[in-house]
Order: C-alpha cells, then structure tokens, then sequence
C-alpha cells in the first residue's frame, strides 16, 4: 500500500522522549516488576556501616516466592534503591516505617517515533565560536552511547585525565584521554523487556545507532578536518568545547525505539554525580509528572546541588503549546532552531528560456544529471499527483518525474530515475531514509514554472546539478517546527523554554556501522550525519556552558544559564524577531525562550539573577507538595516552607490568566554583579503589548564591585480585553525587561510573557 508522506528534507526527527508513568497503572503482568524505593536513612539502624548493606539486607528479609532482585542503589540522586519485586513483596517493604515512597519503573511509547515531522533547513548562525575553552572540565552525557574510533573523540593534543576525576571505562581499550569515562545502565531496561536486542544495539557503552555519538561528538568533539556528509556541509567539524571530556553514561537501549528506563537513568545520573563531572546534557524526556515522579528532575536537582550543571533537550513535541519537557526549574531547558545553512540543487530546463530553477536536497551524491526525460506525473484517483497506481512504468522508466504531491512507494516502484517535488511549505522536506531516488524539493511558484515547461514541451528534459552548500541563508535562525512548545504543563509559573540553540541539519560523528544514506539499492556508510532534533540543541548549551565555567568557576548553574538568558539574541540575522517555521510569524518566549544562545555575549553578561537550593524549595513550598514529595527531590529530612513562593530568582517572568481577561503579579529579584568595577544600570521596558502595564521599581540600580548585588520590584499587570486577538491565544505577546548599564556596554534582558492557562489540568 502506498503511503502517503509529506515532504521531509531532513534525515532524523529524534523524538528520544519515552513516556514513563510512575504511578501504576497495573497491567495483568505486573506481579513481579520493577520499583523505585525511596527511603528514609536517618532510621538506618547503627549495626549497618553503609546503607547498600541496609537496602539488601532488607531485599533479603522479604519473604520468597520468587527472590526479589536488586537493581541499583542510588548514592546521590536519591536515598534508596531500584529492586525487582513481587507485589506482596512491595507490600511488606511499604509497611517499614523507613518506607517513604516507590514508583514503578515502566517504559511508555516514544511521542512520535517515525511519523514524518516538518522540519526546517539547514541554517548557521555566523558567530558560533571555536574556542580553545573547556580543558579540565568534564562533560557526562546521558544517550545511546559513543562510537570511540570516531576522529570526534581522538586525545591528541591534550592533557593528562584530570587527577579527580573518579569514574571509569567498563569496556577495555575504549577511552583515552578525551572520552575519558564509559559506562552503561541497563539493568531496568532488561527487566522491562526481558533483554536488551543484541542484533540491532549492544549491551555496553558502545553506540549502535549513531544518536549518543552525534550528541557527544556536538559537545566536546575535538576538531576534526573535512568533515562531511557525502560532500555537503564540508569543513572543519568540531564540539563546543574542544578541549573538555567526555564520559558517557549508556541509558537509551533499543527495544521497537529507543528508549530509558527511569530505574538506569537515575543510575547513570548517580554516577555521574559519584565520578565528579562538571556538567551533564540528556537528550532524553520522560512525560512531565510532578517533579517528584520524574527521574530527570530528581537527579538533576541533586546535580544541582553539587554545582553541576544540567541541560536537556525541551522535546520534539512541537509546534503546540504545553508539550513541552524537561521543564524543571532547575534544569536548562533547549529548544531546536535552524541555522543558516541551506543545500541546494539546481534544475536547468532544456528550454533556456526558463533560466536555472534553485531547489533543495542533500541527495548524497555530488552528483551531475543531463537532459533527462521528465514526466508530469498527475494521477487520475485523486487532486493528489503521482498517487496511488497512477503511474505507468512504460511512461517513466528512466525519466525524472515531476510531481505536486507524492507517493514513495509508487515512486520508488515505478522505475523512475528521479523526483522533483513541489512543497506549500519551502522548510519541508523528504527524509532520504524513506525515499532512496534522487530529487529535489521546489516551491510551489517555482515548480510551477517547471510544470507549464513540461506541458508545453513535447519531451520535455532536465538537467540536475546536486551537492552544493550555501551559507549565510536568511532567516536564521528560525524555531524549528519539531521543538517543543511551553508553557510546561506542572510549573507553568517559570517560562520555559529557557533558550534555543541550532537543532537542524547538524553535522556531527556517528556510529559508521549504520546505514546512514541510501543511494539506490546501496546503503552508504558514513562516520559523519547531518540530524535533526532538540537532542542536537541540548549538547551545544551544555557545550557553551563548559566554555563559561571553564572561564567563571566560580559560577553556579543558575548563574551560568542567567549569563546565556540575559544575552540571547532575539532577532535573527536580518534583524527580525526570530520566526517560528510553522507559522511563518514572529516567535514567542513560548517558542524560543530568552532567545537564541550567543556564547560570546554570554562570556560577559555584566550581571546574573542567581539562585540558591532553598530558592528552588520555597518554589516547591509554593507548588503545594507535601513535605514527603519535597523530600524526594531534595533528600532533605527537615523542609522549611516558611519562605515559599512562585517567584523564583529566574531571569524571565510569565503571567498564567487561568479563566480570566484580568491578572497582576509583582516579581521580585534580586541582581549580581559579575564585572570587576562599579556600576549602574537603568531600567528600560521595550515593547509591552497592549494591555500590559509594567512597572519597575527603582528604576536605577547601583553596584559596588564584583558580586555586589541589587534589587528591584517589577508589578504587571495584564488586562486583554481589548488587546488583539492573537494576544489571546495560547502564544501571548511579550514584552522586555532590560537593564542598561550606565557609560557602559552591558544589556540585561528579559522577556516577560502572558500566556493562557492549560486547559488540560496539571
Ligand atoms: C532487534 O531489532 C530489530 C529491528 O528493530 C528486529 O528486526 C529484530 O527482530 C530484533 N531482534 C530481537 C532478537 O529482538
Ligand atoms: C487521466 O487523466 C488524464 C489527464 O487529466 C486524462 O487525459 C485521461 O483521460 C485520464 N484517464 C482516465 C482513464 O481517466
Ligand atoms: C520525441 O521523442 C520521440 C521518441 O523518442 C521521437 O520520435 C520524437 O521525434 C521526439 N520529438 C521531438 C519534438 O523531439
Ligand atoms: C528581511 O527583512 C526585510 C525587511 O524586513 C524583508 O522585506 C525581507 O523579506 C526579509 N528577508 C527574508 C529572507 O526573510
Ligand atoms: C496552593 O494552595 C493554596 C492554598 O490552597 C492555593 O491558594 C494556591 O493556588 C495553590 N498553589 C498552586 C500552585 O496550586
Ligand atoms: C525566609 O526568609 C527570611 C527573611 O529573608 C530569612 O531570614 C529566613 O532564613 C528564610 N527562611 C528560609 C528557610 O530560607
Ligand atoms: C486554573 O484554575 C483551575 C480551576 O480553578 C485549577 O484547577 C487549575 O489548577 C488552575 N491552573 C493554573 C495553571 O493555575
Ligand atoms: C566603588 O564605590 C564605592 C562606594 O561608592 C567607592 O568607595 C569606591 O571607591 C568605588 N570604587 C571604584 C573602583 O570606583
Ligand atoms: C495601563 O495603564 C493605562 C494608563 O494608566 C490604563 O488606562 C490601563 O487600564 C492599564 N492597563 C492595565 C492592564 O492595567
Ligand atoms: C474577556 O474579554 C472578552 C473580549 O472582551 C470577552 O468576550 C470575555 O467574556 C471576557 N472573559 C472573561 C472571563 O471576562
Ligand atoms: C556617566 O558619564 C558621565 C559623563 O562622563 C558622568 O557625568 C556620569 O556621572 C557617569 N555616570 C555614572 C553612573 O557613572
């Protein structure tokens, strides 16, 4: 049956977002299965020196029908153990007053693994530096695991492994001085599906797909030359941060998708945390729950704690609002944009008259096709062309054919020698993976004159020339269409997403044993992929901010992601408002965040709106979790709510209008200074919407020296009743907040955003 598709440039929508569910739901099977025990160890009885020995002396206390198994203990995420248990097992262990909570461990389906995602082109943002930052820190990455021949991960040039540095290599022979820790957590994700599929993925550090390569390789990639994707996109390839290291923690195995289990994802994060890395990026996403169900939030608030930061992929939920994950406060949360790199081909009609039509494909191959026949393949079943049965083999065999819409498998069939496209929508493409004949994608005006050529023209032929890279595409960059959209769903109080990085078409290293182009009837091997998704954009903030810790040590994470918010561009590079690719409009804070990371500006940002643990509690406190929900984010026994609030130190504002044109709030932060001398800076509130009033208060702020701090009052209020009624959709217009240094260069901005309360409850 042919399959209808639409037009899909870009090779891999990574949707690496399972869905977990924490609170169970039983299935018939679920007699024995896998649990996530928190406990309490201030009641760890004297007699055990350390609390691995309570939690299995415990496991073995339960009564047997079947042995329960233990999984992991968990040293810093959290306080307790992941263990494989029967019900009645679960029963006795919950009636310990040492008990605080379990969760099941469960793997839910992908968002939307293999439905064909609209994406953008291949843009590049100028300025993305290369810099020799980055030596001596440590990057821990949580993916499918790395390829470690890859030219990405080779140690010339660099120094001895840092001497605190306490994790390992389980696999001999794969590290070295770069990729300096690998190890892998399947423990959950075998229970779950019996065993980990060995034909199509390995049980070890090793990469079978190419998604934790590409991730790591974004990150810390040393430079490598001449890099490719079957001659597109060909220059230097290189990580952020050149010069840092990598330890890669294995948790996405492969059963129908790839997927995590929350039990090995807590794992990887705990040790990680346990072998002293500097910053860590999941390109992964677990269905937003409350923060205490949810592993990420858990374990990157421990991380948190210890001064690490974490950034992760926002999701490939897009382009609605609400889908978006990874919205904990304390985690740095990435949207995808585009970059400002284009791949062309060229289509010169035998006529002259009609000039050299410009369209776009990455067919790989460099690639030159002269005077072929072409056919205008309209089809008789539907408006659609080239549908179902609507081609004749006699007619096209050996000829291009030209078509409005499309149907792959009558294509591929058809014996035809190419496609050209046209798409309503010039950012969407065919993925190659699903379509293995040369083509290339028009837009509508310009196929039209290609089709009045055919009709016009008794055997009508083509010339094609494939494999050119263009630079310097406007606009760039533009939100892509795939990357999920906030508010978040259960802390719609903090605007997320926090930033947009480039998350299409980015080149980097991949697992050489996988297919990665199809040509034909052959499957091309690449060690380099061009990929798409917000699981690109996380490693290039995770990247950024290495080369800012590198350079402020002294840096928390919530000062090193204030740094990036209060600098990121929002006009792109013809100097509009970023665009959102679905709309063709003007981007939101909802879309975009502060905006799209500029590391250079983000080196200096003149001031940061830090925060501390307790701040993120006194939100908890504000959220109305119990103590008991508190604690297991924590891990602290005594919780102090006294201060709680939704006002959080966060360098952007949003208001929530839940059922009502009305709303007001007052923020109030407190600023840092983080240059060297005195300063000034003035208040200044750039283009609030109709219908919102802002008043900052004072309206000049004063600084004595370094970490001098300030602090200021901000009252919105919103009314839109009479405000357009774009204001009232689900995208909310914003407004700036910047703060202007006085005699100085330093801008502070911050968006402030009104935005629709869900109308799904949290
Ligand atoms: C492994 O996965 C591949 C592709 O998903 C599938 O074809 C194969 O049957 C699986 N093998 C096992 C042992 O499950
Ligand atoms: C198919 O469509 C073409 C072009 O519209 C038309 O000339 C032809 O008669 C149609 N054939 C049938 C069987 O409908
Ligand atoms: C079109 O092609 C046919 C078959 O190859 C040939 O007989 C005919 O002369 C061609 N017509 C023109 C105008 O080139
Ligand atoms: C660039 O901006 C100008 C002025 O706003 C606009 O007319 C033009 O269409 C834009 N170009 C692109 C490629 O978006
Ligand atoms: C928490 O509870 C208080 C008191 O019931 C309520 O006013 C507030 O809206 C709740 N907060 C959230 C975030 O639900
Ligand atoms: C709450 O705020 C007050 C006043 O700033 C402060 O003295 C106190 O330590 C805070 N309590 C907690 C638990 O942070
Ligand atoms: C909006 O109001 C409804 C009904 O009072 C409440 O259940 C919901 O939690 C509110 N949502 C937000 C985001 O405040
Ligand atoms: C900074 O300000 C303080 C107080 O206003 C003043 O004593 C000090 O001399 C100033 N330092 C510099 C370097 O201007
Ligand atoms: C904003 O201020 C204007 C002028 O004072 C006032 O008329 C309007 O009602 C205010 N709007 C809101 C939302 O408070
Ligand atoms: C909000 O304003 C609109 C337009 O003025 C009005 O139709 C609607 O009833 C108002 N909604 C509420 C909850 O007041
Ligand atoms: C800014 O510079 C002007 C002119 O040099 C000077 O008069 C003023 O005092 C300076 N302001 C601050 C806050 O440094």
């Amino acid at each position: 049956m042919a399959q209808y598709i639409n037009l899909h440039f870009i090779f891999f929508v990574f949707t690496f977002i399972s869905i977990i569910s924490v609170s169970s739901s039983s299935a018939s099977s679920d007699d024995y299965q896998a649990y996530i025990v928190l406990m309490d160890k201030t009641m760890m009885p004297s007699p055990f020196s350390n609390h691995h020995n309570w939690y299995t002396s415990i496991l073995s206390s339960l009564s047997e029908e079947v042995p329960s198994r233990h999984l992991y203990t968990y040293n810093h995420v959290m306080d307790g153990f992941s263990a494989v248990l029967t019900k009645s097992q679960l029963n006795q262990l919950a009636k310990m007053p040492a008990h605080l909570a379990t969760f099941e461990d469960k793997l839910g389906k992908r968002h939307t693994t293999h439905t064909p995602k609209f994406l953008g082109l291949k843009k590049h943002v100028g300025l993305w530096p290369v810099s020799g930052f980055g030596e001596d820190m440590i990057v821990g990455i949580l993916d499918t695991g790395v390829w470690p021949e890859s030219e990405s991960f080779h140690d010339r040039g660099m120094s001895e492994v840092p001497s605190r540095w306490r994790g390992t290599c389980e696999t001999k022979n794969f590290c070295n001085k770069k990729l300096i820790g690998a190890r892998s957590f399947s423990e959950g994700m075998k229970h779950l599906k019996e065993k980990i599929n060995t034909t199509d993925d390995y049980d070890s550090p090793r990469d079978y797909e190419g998604h934790g390569t590409h991730t790591s390789s974004t990150a810390v990639g040393s430079r490598v030359q001449y890099a490719d994707y079957f001659g597109y996109a060909k220059g230097t390839a290189t990580g952020i941060a050149p010069k840092a290291r990598l330890a890669m923690y294995k948790v996405l195995f492969l059963d129908n998708s790839y997927d995590a289990a929350a039990s090995d994802t807590l794992a990887g994060m705990d040790q990680a945390i346990e072998d002293g890395v500097d910053l860590m990026s999941l390109s992964l996403g677990f269905i937003e729950t409350p923060f205490f169900q949810n592993p990420i939030a858990i374990g990157a608030f421990a991380a948190m704690e210890k001064g690490i930061f974490v950034s992760c992929s926002a999701g490939n939920g897009g382009p609605h609002d609400y889908t978006l994950t990874n919205g904990a406060p304390w985690i740095t949360t990435v949207g995808a944009g585009t970059i400002d790199r284009d791949f062309a081909a060229y289509v010169t009609p035998s006529d002259q008259t009609y000039g050299t039509l410009i369209g776009k494909s990455v067919f790989p191959e460099n690639l030159l096709v002269e005077r072929v026949p072409i056919y205008y393949g309209y089809g008789n079943k539907s408006k659609e062309t080239c549908d179902d049965n609507s081609l004749d083999p006699k007619d096209v065999q050996g000829k291009y054919i030209f078509c409005d819409g499309m149907s792959v498998d009558e294509l591929e069939t058809s014996g035809a020698a190419g496609a050209i496209f046209t798409s309503d929508d010039s950012t969407n493409f065919l993925r190659p993976n699903e379509f293995n004949l040369p083509y290339v994608v028009l837009e509508p005006k310009v196929g039209d004159l290609l089709k009045e050529y055919i009709i016009n023209t008794k055997n009508a032929s083509i010339s094609v020339k494939y494999g050119e890279t263009l630079l310097g595409v406007k606009p760039a960059p533009q939100v892509a269409y795939f990357s999920s959209r906030g508010p978040d769903t259960r802390s719609p109080w903090i605007l997320k997403p926090d930033l947009l990085a480039p998350g299409v078409d980015i080149l980097a290293a991949w697992a050489p044993n996988r297919k990665s182009a199809p040509i034909g009837d052959d499957y091309l091997l690449s060690d380099y992929n061009l990929v798409s998704g917000t699981s690109m954009a996380s490693p290039h903030v995770v990247g950024i901010a290495t080369l800012l810790k590198s350079t402020h040590r002294d840096w928390s994470p919530a000062a090193i992601r204030s740094a990036m918010m209060t600098t990121a561009d929002i006009l792109d590079n013809n100097k509009s408002v970023i665009m959102d690719m679905t709309t063709a409009e003007q981007g939101t804070p909802l879309d975009y965040g502060a905006g799209h990371v500029n590391p250079n500006k983000a080196m200096d940002p003149g001031l940061v709106y830090d925060i501390q643990p307790q701040d993120y509690i006194n939100y908890l406190c504000a959220l109305n979790y119990t103590q008991n929900e508190i604690r297991i984010i924590s891990k602290k026994s005594e919780i102090n709510c006294e201060n709680a609030t939704l006002d959080l130190n966060y360098p952007s504002f949003i208001l929530v209008l839940n059922n009502t044109n009305t709303t007001s709030n007052t923020f109030q932060r407190v600023l840092t200074n983080v240059g060297t001398s005195n300063s000034s800076y003035r208040v200044q509130v750039n283009t609030p919407p109709t219908g919102m009033n802002v008043t900052v208060k004072p309206e000049l702020i004063f600084f004595e020296g370094k970490y001098s701090t300030a602090k200021f009052e901000m009252i919105v209020d919103v009314d839109i009743s009479d405000a357009p009624p774009t204001y009232a959709g689900y995208f909310g217009n914003c407004g700036y907040l910047s703060w202007h240094e006085v005699n100085g260069t330093h801008v502070v901005r911050s968006p402030i955003v009104s935005a629709i309360a869900s109308a799904k409850p949290p």
